[in-house]
């Protein structure tokens, strides 16, 4: 079997490589020169675990292919994936252009029967649209040639995606008719083999699922984050809370952290999404209006905190940071409550210095000069007023509480996802907030 895979993004790249290791021969398609011409020299433009070694092995292996030629990786492919990118456009609803215009492409080259399977998140009703574009290019070239449009959503997380793509939860595939169905259904065998289910459903529904899946962990991580809140007002301490509400299997425990709000590729951009959807509809899905607000609000919440402990007076202080990814084992900056805490302390006058074990690079590109950028995480605590943990990289984990005292200027921590012990850093004489725990220290 031949696919192509146009977009050689985040998804496009895990779906190609992934695929390949499968043993089938897999094109992955870019309009991006340089990219492609790094990624044929092995150099992969994105930080994932694992990735580098599979891309790897797989061109060794001949069986993974980088060009920018669409035509020709379209002409010789029984199925095209379209996983290029849809950025959120300035009223919030995800921009197809790029989409579409993979869609003409295949109309515009396409010689056999073909699958186009949309993996990009895309709007409800997006297929609909790629099956207009690629008719309407047949129909300018004058010739009748079968095909089938399928929507088969991504769930892969990032710094998992290859883990989450080799043994999926569920694989959701949005199909027309038998022989698309028939066709995904051989390509995605290696993946179902140990008892993880492919659920064919028709195509609306499984655009829809994208959305519904990302909307509601979005929902669940507001949720806790608005009851952490009022943890705080009334003496609760939302990590008891949560072990004590995970605990009924109807809940569960996962995906119910409190913290400094949800950021990345996915869940603002998506809840953002399906709102306009509705909103096109003429429905209000008043539910996920409020998500997106606690979240907006919540990546405020650690500056509220510093700014009330230091009355008020950020203007010369300085803020050790650790973490600038939106969560640990990515580089990935998109959405990431570090760049409002950041800019917000910036803008009251604060010194900032931060590290990041992966993610400095991409720092450099959101704040440039205005930061200092440390070497190491105790580094940047010299002279600091105080720390401020926003991700929860592993390394973050174990304090030396020595070290800390002896380089920070004020024994105050803050801590934006709740990894350290409350009652350890009082020991230890530290002024610590967390998110939705009671400080022991009033002031
Ligand atoms: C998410 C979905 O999990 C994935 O299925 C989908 O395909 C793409 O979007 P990803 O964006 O990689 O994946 O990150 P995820 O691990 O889900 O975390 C999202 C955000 O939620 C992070 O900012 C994280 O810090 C935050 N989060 C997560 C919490 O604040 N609390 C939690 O309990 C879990």
């Amino acid at each position: 079997m031949k696919i192509a895979v146009v977009g050689t993004g985040y998804v496009g790249l895990v779906t190609g490589t992934c695929f390949a290791e499968t043993g089938i021969n897999v094109t992955c398609v870019d309009i991006d020169e340089t990219k492609i011409s790094k990624l044929k020299s092995g150099i992969i433009p994105i930080y994932e675990p694992g990735l580098d070694q599979l891309v790897l092995q797989n061109v060794e292996k001949g069986r993974l292919h980088f060009t920018t030629n669409v035509r020709e990786s379209i002409e010789q492919s029984e199925l095209v994936f379209i996983a290029v990118g849809t950025p959120p456009g300035e009223d919030g609803s995800a921009d197809l252009r790029h989409v579409l215009e993979v869609a003409r492409q295949v109309g515009r080259f396409m010689t056999n029967y073909l699958v186009v399977v949309t993996k990009s998140t895309v709007p409800i009703g997006t297929a609909v649209k790629v099956k207009a574009a690629i008719q309407d290019e047949l129909q300018k070239r004058g010739v009748e040639l079968d095909f089938d449009v399928a929507s088969n959503p991504e769930f892969l997380k990032e710094g998992n995606a290859i883990d989450d793509f080799m043994k999926p939860d569920r694989i959701v595939v949005g199909t027309e008719t038998e022989q698309a169905q028939k066709v995904l259904s051989k390509l995605y065998k290696p993946f179902t083999l140990n008892g993880h289910p492919i659920l064919f459903m028709d195509v609306p529904s499984a655009e829809m699922t994208k959305y519904a899946a990302n909307a509601m962990l979005a929902t669940k991580i507001s949720f806790i984050n608005d009851i952490a809140n009022l943890c705080e007002l009334v003496g609760a301490d939302i990590s008891m809370v949560r072990q004590g509400i995970g605990s009924d299997a109807r809940i569960g425990n996962k995906f119910i952290y409190a913290g400094a709000g949800y950021g990345g590729s996915c869940f603002p951009k998506d809840v953002k999404a399906i709102i306009k959807t509705a909103e096109s509809y003429g429905y209000r899905l008043r539910l996920l209006e409020a998500v997106d607000n606690i979240n907006e609000d919540q990546k405020k919440i650690l500056v509220k905190k510093i700014s009330q402990h230091f009355k008020n007076h950020l203007e010369g202080k300085t803020f050790a940071v650790w973490g600038l990814s939106f969560k640990p084992h990515t580089d990935d900056m998109r959405e990431a409550p570090s760049v409002v805490i950041i800019k917000k302390l910036i803008k009251a006058g604060a010194k900032v210095k931060v590290y990041d074990p992966v993610a400095m690079h991409e720092a450099q590109k959101v704040f440039g000069n205005t930061i200092e950028y440390g070497k190491d995480p105790y580094d940047v605590l010299i002279d600091a007023d105080a720390l401020v943990l926003i991700t929860e990289w592993p390394e973050f984990r174990i304090l030396n509480y020595k070290i800390l005292e002896k380089l920070l200027k004020n024994k105050v921590v803050f801590d934006g996802r709740n990894i350290y012990d409350m009652a350890e850093m009082t020991e230890n004489g530290f002024d610590y907030y967390g998110i939705g725990r009671t400080n022991v220290k009033e002031d």
